[in-house]
């Protein structure tokens, strides 16, 4: 899936050095890991293409990824929440935020009824015609989430999907990527480890911009329940 050699990233003017070695399986939910300000969001960017890494090669399903020059099918095979919901709404409606990705390869017909089939699934139905400004930030974090999920993505790439949200509606989501995950590999950068540990496959840890600790399969996963 994804494979970071020797990856090299620095912010301007910054002295922290990311430095990134790893490859990821193919199926099932891999997590990554870390305390706030660890480099989580930093390295779901360079996934994401984002960003450019510095030093080194990043690999998409053995396809050298260069966010300067991306391969023109690789936002359809990958779909990204990113951490703040802010950056990700930009319809007028949330109807219309739902509809925005269906609607380019889809008839109007076959959009209204996934539009609707989302809603119901997040429980957004009485928001739909609201605009998402006027919504709480928790409402924003579940429309930004429906909104990439509507589009069912190979892989599935959230930066901390239950920022902000109740615990109802961050069991909802348990829900959904637990179903999801049966059929698509999931990323999900996360700081509680505890929350997820039923839902987990792979673990990558992220300390001090570094993935020092070798991934963890699910075998070590209890082990690590004691220390994060
Ligand atoms: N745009 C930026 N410019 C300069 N430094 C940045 C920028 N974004 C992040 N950083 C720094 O890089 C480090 C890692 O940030 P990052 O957002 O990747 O952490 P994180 O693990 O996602 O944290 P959190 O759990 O709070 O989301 C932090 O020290 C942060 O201050
Ligand atoms: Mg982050």
């Amino acid at each position: 899936m994804f494979k970071f050699e020797a990856v090299q990233y620095q912010y301007p003017n910054q002295s922290t050095t990311f430095k990134f070695d790893f490859t990821l399986t193919n199926t099932g939910i891999t997590a990554i890991l870390g305390a706030n300000g660890a480099g989580k969001s930093t390295l779901i960017r360079l996934m994401a293409g984002l960003t450019s890494p510095a030093k080194g090669s990043i690999y998409f399903q053995q396809q050298l990824i260069n966010a300067r020059e991306l391969p023109c099918d690789f936002y359809q095979n990958i779909g990204i929440v990113l951490q703040n919901p802010e950056t990700m709404l930009f319809n007028s409606t949330v109807f219309d935020e739902l509809a925005y990705g269906p609607s380019q390869n889809f008839p109007a017909t076959k959009v209204q009824s996934m539009v609707q089939k989302t809603a119901q699934t997040f429980a957004l139905e009485p928001l739909l015609n609201l605009s998402p400004t006027q919504l709480s930030g928790g409402q924003k974090k579940l429309v930004s989430i429906a909104c990439i999920l509507i589009n069912q993505p190979q892989l599935l790439i959230l930066d901390e999907p239950f920022g902000g949200l109740s615990l109802e509606n961050s069991n909802l989501i348990l829900k959904v990527l637990q179903e999801y995950k049966q059929t698509h590999k999931i990323i999900i950068a996360h700081h509680d480890f505890q929350s997820i540990i039923n839902l987990i496959d792979e673990v990558l840890i992220v300390e001090n911009g570094q993935n020092n600790v070798p991934i963890k399969d699910i075998t070590d996963i209890i082990q690590l329940a004691n220390t994060y």
